[in-house]
């Protein structure tokens, strides 16, 4: 795996209502279960205005920007972006994309 990785996770309330709590606690379910838990450290936040888009996150330090993470991706993320260091192509988002 790359090198530490810190995770912001929005659970403002519009995130909260697409399922920010359900992503979250699945994110944590996985990363205790990967033992990732020294080299992940997750914040949550109140809003990345993206709201409309959520559940979002931002992982640092690369600064890649997901939006629409249901709890159901969060496996695929974990084992793709933070253990393989590839992206989810199809979940990424940009800042600027409003
Ligand atoms: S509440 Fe999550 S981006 Fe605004």
């Amino acid at each position: 795996m790359p090198g530490f990785r810190h995770l912001f996770v929005c659970t403002g309330p519009n995130c909260r209502q697409d399922g920010a709590e359900e992503t979250l606690q699945a994110l944590q379910r996985s990363l205790e279960g990967k033992n990732l838990t020294k080299k992940v450290r997750v914040t949550l936040c109140l809003c990345l205005g993206q709201c409309g888009n959520g559940p979002n996150m931002v992982i640092y330090p690369e600064g890649t920007w997901y939006a629409g993470l249901s709890e159901k991706e969060v496996e695929a993320l974990v084992q793709e972006h933070l253990i393989e260091g590839k992206p989810l192509s199809c979940l990424l988002r940009s800042p600027s994309d409003g």
